[in-house]
């Protein structure tokens, strides 16, 4: 039966990533007998300046009937400007949690061959292998109220709302522990439970979700130690789970243990795995449009897609293994390249995972 994806390539960078990924899902398309349909959808700036609105009604609709989504990475300095609901991070936003897709996977992998490309010393992250589990439609991302008001005063003040409600945390605790029985059983759950009260309910909630999984350890760290134990000895952690703006800022620092931010696939599935892939990085403005992105981390997130979402774990580790045997070659974007190693462009790059399939 065919399989409807769903592509938004979004900005800048995004276009240039995504293609690369095309031609590799096309490719285990064929091999694996697929029957992948895609379908484009507009989101992002792409769509603020087609149509006056980063997320139409009609990508969600197209989203709804489709089977995947792919995502490149939206935003640009050119639409910053922009009153806030029509900044292209809000048509991503408005995606996430329109889909209800509330379970965000962020594994950060060391490829042993990019030991060297790695800031941190290459014995502190050997073997890595983290899961990074981020609530990705609640928290302050989400919470009401909200916004830019004027004090008695005539002073102006900026707030937002931190809340997780008990199911909220509950399903996001599930996602993580069932996540630890297929690896090492052990979740460290990341809060600021001795602060904020939102946070104290979180731990709370992750204790009793545990009882029903005895054969996982449940550790609490607060998420100001969690940074520092990231760069200190990461591979201390199997799972870490935690809420929206924490995982944000963790999921970015544990990807540069893997070498570059340009490695780091995610997924982001609903309750019943129909998921949004996309790198964890952003549309990089800086080297857009010069070949000199790293596509990787969107054709392992399409790797991730087929098997969650698609039912194709073969393909996935195709892909998987095809990206090891490039890295394997010495073929390197710059955000990798270390002595010794040949720089390639963006589409030199998935030109290799091609050949490598
Ligand atoms: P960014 O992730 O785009 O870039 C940070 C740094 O990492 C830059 O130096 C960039 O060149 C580098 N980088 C990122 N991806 C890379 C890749 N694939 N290969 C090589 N280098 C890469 O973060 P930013 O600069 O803070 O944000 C730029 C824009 O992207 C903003 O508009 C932001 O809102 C948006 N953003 C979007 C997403 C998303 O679509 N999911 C995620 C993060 C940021
Ligand atoms: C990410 C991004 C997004 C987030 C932005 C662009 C809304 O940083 O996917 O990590 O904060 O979730
Ligand atoms: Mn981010």
């Amino acid at each position: 039966m065919s399989k409807q994806v769903l592509i938004l390539k979004g900005d800048h960078i995004g276009p240039e990533i995504v293609d690369e990924s095309l031609k590799v899902l096309r490719k285990v398309d064929e091999q694996f007998g697929l029957e992948l349909v895609f379908e484009e959808g507009l989101l992002g700036g792409a769509a603020c300046d087609a149509v006056g609105e980063p997320c139409p009604d009609e990508t969600l609709e197209k989203a709804r009937r489709s089977d995947a989504i792919l995502m490149g990475s939206v935003g640009g300095p050119e639409w910053d400007g922009l009153e806030r609901h029509l900044r292209p991070e809000k048509g991503l936003l408005k995606l996430r949690s329109g889909l209800e897709l509330f379970g965000n996977l962020r594994p950060a992998i060391l490829y042993p061959q990019l030991a060297e490309a790695s800031s941190l010393k290459p014995e502190i992250v050997a073997g890595l292998d983290i899961l990074i589990v981020r609530e990705l439609t609640g928290g302050i991302y989400f919470g009401e109220p909200r916004g830019i008001r004027v004090l008695e005063n005539g002073e102006r003040e900026g707030y937002n709302t931190y809340k997780y409600s008990e199911s909220e945390i509950r399903r996001i605790g599930k996602v993580a522990f069932e996540a630890a029985m297929v690896r090492d059983r052990r979740v460290c759950s990341v809060d600021k439970a001795n602060v904020l009260e939102a946070t104290v309910l979180w731990r709370e909630i992750m204790e009793e979700v545990a009882k029903d999984y005895p054969e996982v350890e449940l550790s609490h760290m607060y998420v100001d130690n969690a940074a520092m134990q990231l760069v200190k000895a990461p591979k201390q952690f199997d799972v870490m789970v935690t809420g929206n703006m924490f995982g944000d800022i963790l999921s970015d620092a544990a990807a540069m243990l893997t070498g570059s931010i340009g490695m780091l696939p995610s997924a982001a599935l609903d309750k019943n795995g129909k998921g949004l892939y996309e790198p964890c990085h952003g549309s990089a403005p800086d080297i857009s449009g010069q070949g000199l992105a790293n596509p990787l981390a969107t054709i392992l997130s399409a790797a991730m897609m087929l098997r969650y979402s698609l039912n194709a774990p073969d393909a996935a580790v195709a892909i998987e293994e095809a990206v090891s045997r490039v890295l394997d070659q010495g073929l390197r974007t710059p955000d990798i390249h270390t002595e010794g190693t040949r720089k390639v462009s963006t589409s030199e790059m998935g030109d290799a995972v091609l050949a490598a399939l």
